[in-house]
């Protein structure tokens, strides 16, 4: 018999801040595939950790008061009970800080420096802290120009601004290896999950040529130190991407089981699961390295999108983050890891709302699938004693009951091999679904009437026990709780075994709970919601010392100018010398204005209504523009200009100045 042995990762986190239900998510995913994996008899080992190193996590200890050491210590605390409260199944917690895995990162250094895929040399490049990761201009969402039209900065696709960074570097040949890289694609196609992102890798970076790769550091000292010149600090990707081999012994002291889970072949499956915002760093720098190691690729990188708020990013300045403790503490475990795998498409991002989050416990958890288990047990209590009968073929519902479970099964295990988990859990449904509608058609209530239908009756019991006990073994690697408590209900214990199941009979003689109790409250939407939405605020930031503008679609009902066009024109300071109501007209005002210039100038303003007494603006300072090309106006009156008002609720407001600021001063 061949080994099955499978090593699934997350990314290491930086444990920059308190993680949010996207870290979840993903530590959540990479979970449900080991249970998955452990219940089809694999050899599982499961990775998670922590990005400890780089500048960003440098600053965040200094901000703290603290040594990096002391921040990242704590950190690491927080994210391991975060992960206890969540039962994530890992098997292992690497930290970027541990002993093996700092001389593990120095060793790789040296050997890929000794082969000559390191060199030395000058490094110039805009640098985003908070990304880890340097940008050409043309990869930058916006680029800041002096006047003169010269690069001062810029903002990265992230949101966050860019500085600039000239410093001696060591660079990696990333170009040696593009050719390998391009011809590893095209004989692996399945390599990068979803389909789709592969062919964005290599059109937006493989394509247009890889540049060789600055990885290391001499602006800060917060990493592993390059052997021999200790001013350098191994770039924090170098340095996190080798976690996943260093955990498993490579090149250090910790027990090697690089034979055991390393590999892509019949013995060996290994999956990276990553966001898709870390993919070209898995995609492109991760297998390249390997190469240089002489080590084979993982079998898959699958990078899902993002869960995104109606309002954008999540952020804590728009108060919208979503903390998965309070959900937990709220509402249970099993309900978050349901939603949150049941929600995000494969492929795409999908939207966090409180509606939909309530909405679905109450709808599929607490309705098709609480119910269904309530009822089952009630009826078998009720008919039989709390006995589950011997499982036959009775009713001519029976048969299609078996088709739809027996493909569902097959569909199921179908979408866990495509990871596509909602999908997974669609199908799941699918069976539950079909097994209300079983009792709606079989009608049991009915059956009972009629001591002939006794035999009917005690099949579709046991159908519908038997259905449920699939349900239960298909849920457990996602929701361990509800199916551990569907099986404790049935009387079935932990008697799981997911690699025969089937729709059939439960053992003889097994009795359901005297009273079952439900797994899923009902919930008031309403309050919960309101509930969901409050937390959400109450995490909202203290406005930071440092303000930094999110990226949201600026609103402005005019098409964006150029400076240039805006300053094309002059607003100037004007006094109000003498101001009255132009005969014929019950709009107009006939201003003469002091704005710095030989004589006063005359303008005409429609904004007699807002001033029926307007006498009170003389002495005012105004805003003017001054070059707008006088126009004739009531046909005897030239008006020189404009006075600037602001439009609120249909009434005009002059713009006034301080007395203070002499008149004709230009005004932008
Ligand atoms: O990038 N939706 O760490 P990181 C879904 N240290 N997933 C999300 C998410 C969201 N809104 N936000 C974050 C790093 N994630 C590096 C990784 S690996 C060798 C080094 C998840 O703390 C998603 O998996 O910024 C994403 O890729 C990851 O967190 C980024 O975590
Ligand atoms: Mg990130």
């Amino acid at each position: 018999m061949t080994e099955k042995n499978f090593y699934i990762t997350t990314p290491i986190y930086y444990p920059s801040g308190k993680l949010h239900i996207g870290s979840a998510y993903t530590t959540i995913a990479c979970d449900v595939l080991a249970r998955y994996k452990r219940m089809m008899g694999f050899d599982v080992h499961y990775l998670t950790g922590l990005d400890e190193h780089g500048q960003k996590i440098q600053q965040k200890a200094e901000e703290a008061g603290i040594t990096p050491q002391e921040y990242v210590d704590g950190m690491a605390v927080g994210v391991k009970e975060l992960w206890n409260l969540l039962d994530i199944s890992y098997d292992q917690f690497i930290r970027t800080t541990d002993n093996y895995h700092e001389e593990a990162v120095a060793k790789i250094f040296d050997t890929l420096l000794e082969k000559g895929d390191i060199y030395l040399g000058e490094y110039t490049g805009w640098y985003s802290v908070s990304d880890e990761e340097f940008f050409t201009e043309s990869q930058l969402a916006e680029v800041y120009r002096d006047e003169n039209g010269n690069m001062i900065g810029g903002v990265a696709p992230s949101g966050h601004e860019v500085e600039k960074v000239s410093e001696e570097s060591y660079f990696f040949r990333m170009s040696k290896y593009a050719d390998r890289l391009k011809a590893y694609y095209a004989e692996h196609p399945e390599f990068i999950q979803p389909d789709g992102r592969m062919n964005e890798m290599l059109k937006n970076f493989i394509e247009p040529g890889l540049e060789d790769l600055a990885v290391s550091r001499t602006t800060f000292t917060w990493g592993v130190k390059v052997p021999n010149d200790p001013k350098h600090v191994v770039y924090v990707w170098i340095d996190a991407l080798s976690n996943y081999i260093t955990a498993l012994g490579y090149n250090n002291s910790l027990p090697n089981q690089m034979d055991k889970f390393w590999g892509n072949d019949d013995q060996h499956e290994v999956i990276h699961m990553i966001g898709k915002d870390i993919l070209r760093f898995h995609s492109i720098y991760w297998p390249i390295m390997l190469m240089a190691l002489d080590l084979p690729l993982p079998t898959r990188l699958v990078a899902h999108g993002w869960f995104v708020m109606q309002d954008g990013k999540m952020s804590k300045s728009k108060g919208n983050v979503v903390y998965p403790e309070m959900l937990v503490e709220r509402f249970g475990l099993d309900p978050l890891r349901y939603y949150l795998i049941r929600s995000l498409p494969i492929g795409s991002d999908g939207t966090f709302t409180p509606e939909d989050y309530v909405g679905r416990i109450n709808y599929e958890l607490a309705n098709d699938l609480g119910n269904l288990l309530n009822r089952t047990v009630a009826m078998i209590n009720k008919y039989f004693g709390g006995e589950v009968p011997a499982f036959a073929t009775a009713t001519e519902f029976d048969a299609d009951l078996a088709t739809v479970v027996a493909d569902n099964i097959a569909a199921y295990h179908k979408q866990m091999a495509a990871v596509d988990y909602p999908r997974a859990l669609e199908v799941v449904w699918n069976i539950i679904s079909r097994t209300n509608k079983y009792i709606d058609e079989t009608a049991p209530w009915v059956l009972a009437k009629d001591e002939a239908d006794r035999d009917k009756l005690a099949a579709v019991m046991a159908h519908l026990a038997a259905s449920l006990r699939v349900v239960a073994h298909l849920i457990q690697p996602f929701m361990m709780e509800t199916s551990n408590a569907i099986m404790e209900q049935l009387g079935l214990g932990s008697a799981f075994d997911l690699e025969n199941l089937a729709l059939s009979g439960l053992p003889t003689g097994i009795k359901v709970v005297a009273k079952g109790t439900p797994i899923f409250p009902r919930l008031d939407m309403d309050e919960e919601i309101a509930y969901i939405k409050e937390q959400m605020n109450a995490g909202k930031a203290p406005v930071e010392k440092e303000w930094v503008p999110e990226e949201v679609e600026l609103t402005s009902s005019k098409e964006t100018i150029k400076f240039e066009e805006f300053d094309a024109s002059e607003i100037r300071v004007a006094e109000v010398i003498e101001v009255e109501k132009v005969e014929g007209s019950d709009k107009l005002l006939r201003f003469r204005l002091d704005a710095g210039d030989a004589d006063h100038r005359q303008i005409l303003s429609g904004i007699a209504k807002f001033y029926p007494n307007e006498q009170e603006l003389v002495g005012k300072k105004l805003q003017i523009v001054a070059n707008l090309k006088p126009r004739k106006m009531m046909k005897k009156y030239i008006s020189q200009g404009m006075i600037l008002s602001a439009e609120h609720d249909g009434k005009l407001t002059v713009l006034t100045v301080d007395p203070s600021v002499p008149n004709g001063s230009v005004i932008g």
